[in-house]
């Protein structure tokens, strides 16, 4: 069964909703989909002490890394300030930290959907996010 963009982008308006952001009151919701079809979700996670910070996408990474998931297809990504809402004002695009976790374990056509609603969205690839990137291969 195929997942679409819409019902990932679902997902990470959900996941947006445990974002804990005291801080900075910005709240990302993201939805990692796995190889086999599963929905890994994640949200950001601030701390007093700030540079703790764990931003949303890697918070659903690490999530599937330490389950012993590592092959991934897609990642949907919401955020903004916007109180409660399933609609945004802006794209939220993955953080230049965000982009180097995924390029450690997403080939260069892993796609990045960011959205402003489950209608409204787009789709980039991990490549067109990150050229020209270093990864695992470079320290072979
Ligand atoms: N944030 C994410 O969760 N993902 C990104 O790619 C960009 C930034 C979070 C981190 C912090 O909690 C808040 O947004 C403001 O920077």
């Amino acid at each position: 069964m195929e997942v679409t963009y819409e019902e990932l982008i679902k997902n990470a308006i959900d996941a947006r909703k445990n974002a804990y952001t005291p801080y900075s009151k910005f709240k990302v919701g993201a939805a990692l989909l796995t190889a086999d079809n599963q929905i890994i979700k994640g949200c950001n996670i601030e701390n007093a002490s700030y540079s703790p910070v764990n931003c949303a996408e890697r918070t659903a990474i690490f999530k599937a890394v330490s389950e012993g998931i590592m092959n991934f297809k897609a990642i949907a990504i919401v955020g903004g300030k916007d109180s409660e809402t399933d609609e945004f004002s802006d794209y939220a695009y993955p953080c230049g930290v965000c982009r180097q976790v995924m390029r450690e374990f997403c080939a260069p056509d892993f796609e990045i959907i960011v959205g402003k609603s489950v209608e409204e969205y787009k789709v980039f690839t991990l490549s067109e996010l990150l050229p020209q990137g270093f990864g695992p291969e470079n320290l072979l």
